[in-house]
């Protein structure tokens, strides 16, 4: 089978980390017997250089004409001018909401040999296996923003806003998936204080009730689950939440499992086509010093294939190579272990390619 690929490599340590995704995918194909065709498209600030826009329409049409796309990171210090009239952040919100990517998977697992890499105590990370589903084409992100001026100075606002129909497709995509793991979700908001809150928590309990009886449903409140992400984290099966509580909660949950570098996502939509990304950021500090861990991003190579191809044993294989990756000790300076080198970028995607 062909598939056709759109890759927006992005800013920062972007480039280099997709580069090992690609490379993992020409080698799923050789062993498989599949071809890619790979799309490259410009976005987020590399793409206002080049065309003043984040989200060139160039890049969309790529997106479009994809079966997944496949993406890096964007954002820097060089586009990050609160006055600018564009930022690159604005690419990939656009890019989300454009293509209807109402989903965001954050799985977060903890290898056992990468417990040290976690600044939690090892009792606490034993049996950790939870699963973040963020929305994330609404709320805050997306509602009316606002600036005005007037006796007390400047004012700002960010309009939160959500439908019934917005929290019931996403939390269904969230339930289905609790079904298939362990059967239990939690709803994480703050219904004491914002009405989106509540409508999130009687709108999902009733669609519990209604059509997922046979799933353990629970809610807890967004402060509380940062507490109890660190507390207990093995309790957690399957999280639904909105769209900024699953930003905060994720980046937090990504040092459970050692790193930001570790945690892929995926972004789903109606159809099958879907928007693959690791969860961390350009790391412009590291960016083109060979020293990015490009794990994230291969892992979400892995969720590419199982959700937007239906290729569940590539996903397996891939998910299998980057574990005996791990288990070698071939791993970037974000992982290593005292005594251990730390391996370049491109050295770890050549480790995993050579285990699939
Ligand atoms: C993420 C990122 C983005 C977000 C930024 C880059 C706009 O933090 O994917 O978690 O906030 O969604
Ligand atoms: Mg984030």
């Amino acid at each position: 089978m062909n598939y056709t690929l759109a890759v927006l490599p992005g800013d920062g340590i972007g480039p280099e980390v997709t580069a090992e995704g690609v490379k993992v995918l020409r080698a799923v194909g050789a062993r498989f017997g599949h071809s890619f065709t790979f799309q490259e498209a410009l976005i987020g600030g590399s793409a206002i250089d080049a065309t003043g826009e984040p989200l060139p329409a160039e890049t969309l049409a790529s997106c479009e004409a994809a079966d997944a796309v496949l993406l890096g990171a964007v954002g820097g210090p060089k586009w990050d001018d609160p006055e600018a009239r564009v930022r690159p952040e604005q690419g990939l919100l656009g890019l989300r909401k454009a293509l209807g990517l109402y989903a965001n998977l954050r799985p977060v697992t903890v290898h056992p040999l990468l417990v040290d890499a976690s600044p939690l105590r090892h009792e606490r990370l034993e049996g950790v296996d939870l699963l973040v589903v963020r929305e994330l084409t609404g709320g805050i992100y997306f509602g009316e923003k606002r600036r005005g001026r007037d006796d007390a100075g400047e004012w700002a606002s960010d309009l939160c806003i959500y439908s019934e129909a917005e929290i019931v497709r996403v939390v269904r995509i969230a339930a289905e998936l609790a079904r298939m793991r362990n059967g239990k979700l939690t709803l994480v908001d703050k219904a004491n204080v914002l009405e989106t809150s509540r409508l999130w928590r009687s709108v999902t309990t009733r669609l519990m009730q209604n059509e997922y009886p046979d799933v353990k449903f629970d809610w807890m409140l967004v402060d509380a689950c940062a507490m109890h992400l660190l507390r207990r984290p093995s309790d957690f099966d399957v999280i639904v939440t909105e769209n900024m509580f699953g930003d905060i909660l994720t980046d937090e949950a990504s040092m459970l499992a050692g790193s930001m570098g570790m945690l892929p996502s995926a972004s789903l939509g109606a159809g099958n086509k879907g928007l693959y990304e690791p969860i961390h950021g350009s790391a412009p500090d590291i960016a083109g010093q060979g020293k990015a861990n490009p794990l994230a991003t291969i892992l979400s190579v892995a969720m590419l294939l199982r959700h937007s191809l239906g290729l569940e044993r590539e996903a397996s294989a891939v998910e299998a190579a980057v574990s005996a990756t791990i288990e070698a000790g071939i791993v970037t300076g974000d992982l290593v272990r005292p005594g251990q080198r730390a391996a370049s970028t491109r050295a770890v995607g050549d480790a995993v390619v050579g285990r699939l």
